[in-house]
């Protein structure tokens, strides 16, 4: 029996056109693209639509303004967009516009169906009436006066006052679909996500839905209702209608009937402020109309300055061009669905971009491909090695993994890898690993948890760091007997360093290619048959090495107003650190000159392992990354600290201590802490400083 293809319909929302993109838009864009080619990856046949929302009183305005048409202010926008997709290296499948005659079309073929449409109670879907209230020119949309904030009437999203306004309109009866969309959001047939939005939408229908007005008098720049052309189709009936007339309802094309009409999976990214347009307007419009609708819905959080949400008018908008100049797109997409679970609100930061950079790329990454393919040239002439053959008991470390999963051990685990490791004994290396990891990052992918899929994949780039330091290959070159070990160590390093380029390759899709080009896979598109072991052919020779991520240096303050603002406000800066007055007090016992104290080596080590030492209650191991280096530590500070505990911290490292003995274990430096009560407490920093930074 042959497995049926899966198939997704993926959209992001249609932005709008009364300014240039920020990076918010580009959050939710990222994060399409990376879901569309991680499953594609999974081998599903995926259709990802995005565009521009380009109707209402605001374009009217801006318009005027500029002395130029709607129209030709629509294009500008719209190409910004489309420039800004080409610089991140967007896949969309379709870019729709609103104003496109295709979208039209499609609109209009909605609205007839709509007008003849009959609620579950047999009254007409679509009725007049008189609607008065308070309106939000930017929102487009009325406000209920509970929202506004006083005195002032002010919208809460666009700071402004909105206007009290009155006028005869069509209305849609969103009150008889209450019963219906109810059920479908309570029983997932409509799976909203995450499980707090699907909440905060069943607390709206339980308060009760009023109908809502679906055409619009005093708008020009719309699609005219037909039937009143004096009036234009209220913009939130022409926006959602996007996601079926891109496939081109208009004519029932084979796009629509296959991708919308043809049972599958229909998902809309949104973000929270258009929760109830997407999981309630739409949903009920479309079953009014006969049409299917979406089955499910993903809501992310939204990216803050300082806690506050990003807005031209509030000067905090964060420029995704900038961004993506400054260390490449792979990079900012990186940082984007790595920094916080999507769905989540979070702060963005200069520092904690530069931080992520360099831990993940620049380091923990970038030194992987640079060691294990120059290792590669050193010792096997730079072919690939011949492949080992995998040990009979993958099969049965498979089966252990599929228990595990299930645990809840499992579900509390950061990285499930590790656990899993940490509960059976010994790291995994080879075969089962990459197996393991691959099913399991796929499937954060497929949950939207990006955050988490990348977090599991790079703590396998550390374990495989990790492996370097602990197998010595250096040691196994010296001696002629132990090359067959030394191949198979660094078949299946090369292996790993692929696995993890091809399950990065969602999110990093050039770096991705630059690692395939290296190891002379061709600079290509990663499909489902690379995720198999063993891809890597014994004999080829590889391409040239070149750096991935180059160590970004600029020290970034904390405090300092991000480089990447639209418009940064005028705020005096504050006082760098390294000017602080520093305390007078003098220092106890002897005094030395800064010559000695230069001869010591301190640097910023991040701890990416940690274990007891047996026999031992106060002794731990610990493995730290010193940025192009990873070392073997042994510190005394078991008493105040768990091991697992440990990892991720970064501390202050003795670096050019002689290399010592403690209970058997080598230690190679000496890791700074005080002591509060007798108990140790580790020197670290109060902000993130990359591996190997140099402490003075
Ligand atoms: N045009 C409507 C959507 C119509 S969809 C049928 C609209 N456009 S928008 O330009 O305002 O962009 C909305 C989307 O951009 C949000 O829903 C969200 O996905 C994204 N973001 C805008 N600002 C954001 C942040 N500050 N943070 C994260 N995402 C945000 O609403």
């Amino acid at each position: 029996m042959t497995a049926t293809k899966r198939i997704l319909y993926l959209t992001t929302p249609i932005y709008y056109v009364n300014d240039v993109p920020h990076v918010g838009h580009a959050y939710t864009t990222i994060a399409a693209d990376a879901l569309t080619r991680a499953r594609r990856l999974a081998g599903h046949d995926v259709f990802f639509l995005t565009g521009t929302d380009e109707h209402g009183q605001n374009i009217e305005r801006i318009a005027r303004e500029k002395g130029i048409s709607e129209q030709e202010h629509c294009d500008r926008i719209a190409a910004a967009f489309r420039e800004l997709w080409r610089r991140y290296d967007i896949r969309y499948d379709r870019f729709i516009r609103t104003t496109d005659e295709l979208h039209k079309r499609g609109v209009l073929r909605l609205w007839e169906r709509l007008r003849l449409a009959k609620t579950p109670d047999g009254r007409d879907a679509v009725y007049s009436g008189t609607y008065a209230g308070w309106y939000c020119p930017r929102c487009e949309g009325f406000k209920d006066e509970e929202e506004l904030r006083q005195p002032g009437n002010v919208c809460p999203d666009h700071e402004r006052p909105c206007e009290w306004t009155e006028e005869e309109n069509l209305f849609f009866r969103l009150s008889a679909y209450e019963h219906w969309l109810r059920e479908t959001i309570e029983s997932d047939t409509l799976r909203i996500r995450p499980e707090s939005r699907k909440n905060e939408v069943l607390g709206v229908i339980k308060q009760g839905l009023k109908d809502f007005s679906v055409s619009r008098a005093r708008v020009k720049w719309g699609i005219p209702v037909p039937e009143q052309p004096d009036h234009v189709l209220y913009v939130w009936v022409d926006a959602l209608s996007n996601y079926i007339t891109a496939l081109g309802f208009a004519d029932d094309a084979p796009d629509y009937r296959h991708y919308w009409a043809g049972g599958h999976e229909r998902l809309h990214l949104i973000g929270k402020d258009i929760i109830r347009f997407h999981c309630l307007y739409w949903p009920a419009v479309l079953y009014a109309a006969g049409v299917p609708v979406p089955t499910r819905e993903f809501a992310q959080g939204f990216i803050t300055r300082e806690g506050r949400r990003l807005s031209k008018s509030t000067g905090n908008v964060i420029d995704p061009v900038a961004l993506a100049e400054r260390l490449g797109s792979d990079a900012a997409r990186y940082f984007l669905l790595r920094e916080a679970a999507y769905g989540a609100d979070w702060d963005f930061t200069d520092q904690a971009f530069h931080s992520r950079y360099n831990a993940d790329l620049a380091n923990d990454l970038g030194n992987l491909v640079s060691r294990a393919l120059t290792m590669v040239a050193r010792y096997c002439d730079g072919n690939v090695p011949p492949r080992p053959a995998e040990p009979a008991s993958t099969v049965a470390a498979l089966e252990a993994w599929r228990r595990f999963v299930a645990t809840p051990q499992a579900a509390a685990a950061t990285s499930r890898l590790r656990a899993f490791e940490d509960a059976t004994g010994g790291r995994l290396f080879g075969e089962v690993a990459t197996k393991l990891l691959a099913e399991y990052a796929l499937a954060r992918y497929e949950d939207l948890d990006f955050a988490g899929a990348l977090g599991e994949v790079w703590a396998f780039v550390s374990s495989l760091n990790q492996a370097i330091v602990q197998t010595e290959p250096w040691s196994l070159a010296k001696e002629p007997s132990r090359k067959g070990e030394l191949d198979a160590f660094l078949y299946r390093l090369l292996e790993g360093v692929r696995l993890v380029a091809v399950l990065a390759s969602p999110v990093i899709p050039r770096a991705a290619a630059r690692i395939f080009a290296m190891l002379a896979l061709g600079e290509r598109e990663p499909g489902p048959a690379d995720l198999a072991w063993g891809r890597l052919e014994p004999g080829a020779p590889l391409g040239s090495i070149s750096p991935l991520f180059p160590r970004a240096d600029k020290r970034i303050d904390p405090k300092e107003t991000s480089v990447f603002e639209i418009t940064p406000p005028a705020a005096p800066k504050p006082e760098p650190a390294s000017e602080q007055p520093r305390s007078t007090a003098p220092p106890s016992g002897e005094r030395i000159d800064i010559a000695e104290f230069a001869k010591l080596e301190l640097r910023a080590a991040r701890i990416s392992a940690a274990e007891k030492i047996a026999g031992s209650k106060k002794l731990l191991k610990l493995q730290v990354d010193l940025g192009g280096e990873t070392r073997q530590v042994v510190a005394g500070i078991a008493d105040a600290y768990e091991p697992q505990a440990l990892v991720g911290k970064t501390v202050v490292l003795v670096a050019n201590l002689k290399p010592a003995k403690l209970m058997g274990v080598e230690s190679n430096g000496m890791v700074l802490a005080g002591s509060e009560g007798g108990q140790a407490v580790l020197c670290t920093f109060d902000a993130s400083v990359a591996p190997g930074t140099k402490v003075k």
